[in-house]
Formats: C-alpha cells, sequence, structure tokens
C-alpha cells in the first residue's frame, strides 16, 4: 500500500503489515551481520526496549520540562567522563550518534578559532584518511576545509603527513581510536604532541572504540593510550549505541574544558516563542534514547562490559586465527581491538566471497582500498563464531573450484571491462550502474553485489563513483 489511507487502518492489521515487512530484513538480534547492530542479549534488548517504550512522547529538548531526563544524561555524560578520564574541569553532551557527536567538535573548534584567531578565514581540518566521513560531512556543513593525509604502512595516521599539512589555517588534528575500515588505532600521543607544538586543538574519534577499549585494557591487552590521559586531546566522541549496547540515537561528545563546549551550543534571543537554547544539533531529541542508555549502563555495569569486552575479544581471535590457515585471506593492517577487515590474494576476488557468505546469510560491509570484507566483532556474535568460520571455509573452498573452472575466461573479462571503464563515456556508466542498482532493489537484502563493487572499485576518477552512488541513493530512496 503505496497511499495516505482515507481511513485509519486497524492497529492489528498495521502490525502484521510491519511483521510481514520485516521478515525480509536481516535479524537484528541474530547476529549475522557484521555492522550495524551492536547485539548484546535478549536481557540488555529487553530492559532496553520498556526504558525506551516509557519515554516514547517525551523531548529532551527543554531540560526543565523533564528534570528525570536531565539526571539520566547528566549521569551518562558522568560516567564516560570517568572511563575516558576527562578531567573534572571538562563537560560533555550526549548526541543522537557519532555524526552529531563529530559535527559539534568541529563547529565547536570552528567558533573557538573565529573567536580566538578572527583575522582567519577558509578554516581547515587536518585528517587522516582513514578518519570518518562524519568528518567530510561536518566540514561541508560548516565551511570547513579537510585536509586528508596519508597512512603508514599499517593503516595508522602518518604524523609528519600531518605535520606538513598544517597551515596557519588549521584549527584541529583529528585521530581515530580506532578508524572504522581497519580497526587501527592512530598514534595519539605523537599527534597530541603535535598538536601542543603547534598550539591546535584535537580530536579524537572514539565513537567505535570509547566503550569497548578502556574495558579491553582492564583484561590486560596492550591498548595504546587513546583518551584524556594523553595531554593535548581536547575533545573526544564516544558512541554508546555501539560497543555501548544501547538502542540507536545515543552518543556522547566530551571537551577537556567547558570553555570549549560553550561553542558547540546554540542560542538565539530573537524569536517570538521565547529564548531558544539548544545544546547540540538536533532540536527535538530522543527522550527513549537517553534513558535506555542510561538503564543499559546501570544494568550491565563495570563488570558486565568487562564481560562482554572479553567475549567479543575472544571470538576476535578465534576469527583471526581461521584465518590465518586459510592461504587466500589474510587481516589487514594491525587491528587493536574488535574491529577489522579480511583481504584476499588474488585471484581470489573479496566481493566475490562477500556474495558467497551473503549466500549464507552473513551481512558484511564492502569496503576498498584495498578491497576487503568489514567486521565489528561484538558479545552477541560469540554465539555464532563457529557457524561463520565453517561457512567461511566453505565459501572460499566453492569460489576456489569456480576460480579452477573458469579462471581464464573471467580474468581476460576483467581486464576487457576495465579496459572499457576507463575510456567508456561516464554516461554509459551511469546507465549501467542503474541497471545495476535497479536490479538490487527487491525487498530482500542485497545477495549479488560482486559485479558492482569490482565496477566501483575501477572507475578512474573518485568524481565518477559518487556521482554513481547520488543517483544510487536517488532512486534507492524513490520517494
Ligand atoms: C569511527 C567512527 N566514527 C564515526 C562514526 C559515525 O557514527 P554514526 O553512524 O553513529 O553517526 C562511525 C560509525 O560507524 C565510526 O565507526
Amino acid at each position: 500500500m503505496n497511499s495516505f489511507p482515507a481511513q485509519g487502518r486497524p492497529a492489528e492489521e498495521i502490525l502484521q503489515q510491519i511483521d510481514h515487512m520485516k521478515s525480509h530484513d536481516m535479524d537484528s538480534t541474530g547476529s549475522r551481520l557484521w555492522s550495524l547492530v551492536y547485539y548484546h542479549s535478549p536481557e540488555v534488548l529487553q530492559l532496553a526496549q520498556e526504558v525506551y517504550a516509557r519515554y516514547i512522547s517525551e523531548n529532551a529538548l527543554n531540560p526543565l520540562a523533564f528534570p528525570s531526563l536531565r539526571r539520566m544524561e547528566n549521569e551518562v555524560v558522568s560516567i564516560v567522563k570517568g572511563l575516558l578520564h576527562c578531567p573534572p574541569a571538562g563537560g560533555g553532551t550526549m548526541t543522537s550518534g557519532g555524526t552529531e557527536s563529530i559535527f559539534l567538535a568541529l563547529k565547536a573548534a570552528r567558533d573557538y578559532a573565529r573567536m580566538h584567531k578572527p583575522h582567519l578565514s577558509h578554516l581547515e581540518v587536518v585528517a587522516p584518511l582513514s578518519a570518518h566521513p562524519a568528518f567530510d560531512k561536518a566540514a561541508h556543513y560548516l565551511g570547513l576545509r579537510l585536509i586528508h593525509t596519508p597512512l603508514d604502512s599499517d593503516g595508522a595516521a602518518d604524523v609528519s603527513a600531518m605535520e606538513a599539512a598544517i597551515s596557519e589555517r588549521t584549527v584541529l588534528l583529528v585521530g581515530s581510536a580506532p578508524s572504522y575500515p581497519h580497526g587501527v588505532v592512530d598514534p595519539i600521543p605523537q599527534i597530541a604532541e603535535l598538536a601542543q607544538r603547534k598550539g591546535l586543538l584535537f580530536h579524537v574519534d572514539a565513537c567505535v572504540g570509547g566503550f569497548i577499549l578502556p574495558f579491553l585494557e582492564r583484561i590486560g591487552l596492550p591498548i595504546p593510550p587513546f583518551d584524556f590521559r594523553v595531554e593535548g586531546v581536547t575533545s573526544l566522541s564516544v558512541d554508546l549505541h555501539k560497543y555501548g549496547y544501547t538502542p540507536k540515537g545515543a552518543s556522547v561528545i566530551l571537551y577537556r574544558e567547558r570553555a570549549l563546549r560553550r561553542h558547540q551550543f546554540f542560542v538565539y534571543g530573537g524569536w517570538n516563542g521565547g529564548i531558544y537554547a539548544s545544546s547540540s544539533f538536533s532540536g527535538t531529541r530522543s527522550a527513549g534514547a537517553i534513558a535506555a542508555a542510561w538503564a543499559v549502563l546501570q544494568y550491565l555495569g563495570e563488570t558486565g562490559f568487562v564481560a562482554a569486552a572479553q567475549a567479543a575479544w575472544e571470538t576476535t581471535r578465534r576469527i583471526h586465527s581461521a584465518i590465518s590457515d586459510i592461504a587466500e585471506l589474510y587481516v589487514i593492517g594491525r587491528p587493536a581491538a574488535t574491529v577489522f577487515a579480511i583481504g584476499a590474494h588474488p585471484p581470489l576476488d573479496i566481493y566475490a566471497l562477500g556474495d558467497a557468505l551473503a549466500k549464507r546469510r552473513w551481512f558484511l560491509d564492502r569496503q576498498q582500498r584495498p578491497a576487503s570484507l568489514h567486521l565489528t566483532v561484538t558479545a552477541g556474535h560469540a554465539r555464532v563464531v563457529e557457524e561463520f568460520i565453517r561457512d567461511l571455509r566453505e565459501a572460499v573452498a566453492e569460489e576456489r573450484l569456480r576460480l579452477g573452472r573458469g579462471a581464464w575466461r573471467r580474468r581476460m573479462g576483467r581486464t576487457a571491462v576495465r579496459a572499457g571503464l576507463a575510456v567508456l563515456p561516464e554516461r554509459w556508466v551511469r546507465s549501467m550502474a542503474r541497471w545495476i542498482s535497479r536490479t538490487a532493489q527487491t525487498d530482500r537484502p542485497p545477495r549479488r553485489t560482486a559485479a558492482l563493487y569490482g565496477m566501483m572499485a575501477s572507475l578512474p576518477q573518485q568524481g565518477s563513483v559518487e556521482k554513481l552512488v547520488e543517483d544510487f541513493l536517488d532512486q534507492a530512496l524513490g520517494a
């Protein structure tokens, strides 16, 4: 049904339709996704659902109306401050997610620079290539120029390249703990030393790592320094809706000094609706996400998070050891924790392996430069790890067989396609991508994507890929 019903429909019928539509989705509690979902256990999920439901209509925009929300937000921020060693003079807020936290860190840095260096324009941020695209997005919205710097051979930020990219317009340096694509922790102490020497702000993106690295450290893993214990780190983002196992819509942005936090606020006194003040980007804010985050932190406590980190780490080690027994596969770079990527030696095509795993109902993100499959391992994956390893071995064996049968023909075909892509008009390539994206538009998660990813990775210009994906988004969104 596409139209707005003239009259309302019975709740029972709507729920049935929802269940039917949802039956084609990946199961978010089944731990068969290796990104997007951070599942802990049925107990955590049930508590979060109950608490979320109790706050379904409240609005965290105005702390005066709902003091219970203000209290929970303060307590969550305090817990995270303690965990990441933010000094008492520091402060933070909850936000709707990593992207918003990063946006606010960049806004605070921009407005801080505008106040302290008012003569400068066209302000710049220096970030390693592995930094999350949320930085590019924020810089785009805020009118900042983001300068990407190369990585070293292990996939970590190259600090001398960062130093070379600094100009008098630079306001902020960025490091990840860890980066999403390969799970590598940047050399935070060295970047912090550079920031201090140059008098710059330094943001650590611990969106994915901030709620697992401290617990891995407690079980004795050699976690490189990344939090406020490192002098020179001035702000840090950490998502609760990732390794905090809380419902989507919960992240924290922290600042070493509250004076810096003030630059993320927005206050407007001229509106006839009254004085409008908002501490973050959003106006209306989900109370459910704040309350459920508070509840999950209370429920698991420190020991619960240590146990969850241990389970995710043991599962990661199990997968690494299985990969080291498969000649065609390897783990990319030097991941510090439970986020990593699998690459393949030619002629095995890692995207085809992704498709073979999708056939077995595993969902893995495809990455590029180099081509790889992404895994973010959570506590929930402990239940399914042996099945995954069995399927991974089977999928590789299947690919070996296929390669044995048609290696020559396929290699010739691919060479021809690559040569063609380098010279074909972009219009042709785009219409081909439209065709591929239409074929991927069923109600089910796509299973066969190797051709699409292979083609995109072969396109000569990054701009062409971006245009292709814009077309894809436009068509996929439909209405
Ligand atoms: C390192 C890192 N930073 C930022 C983000 C953006 O977070 P969100 O998707 O919650 O906006 C992610 C998301 O995966 C991430 O892994």
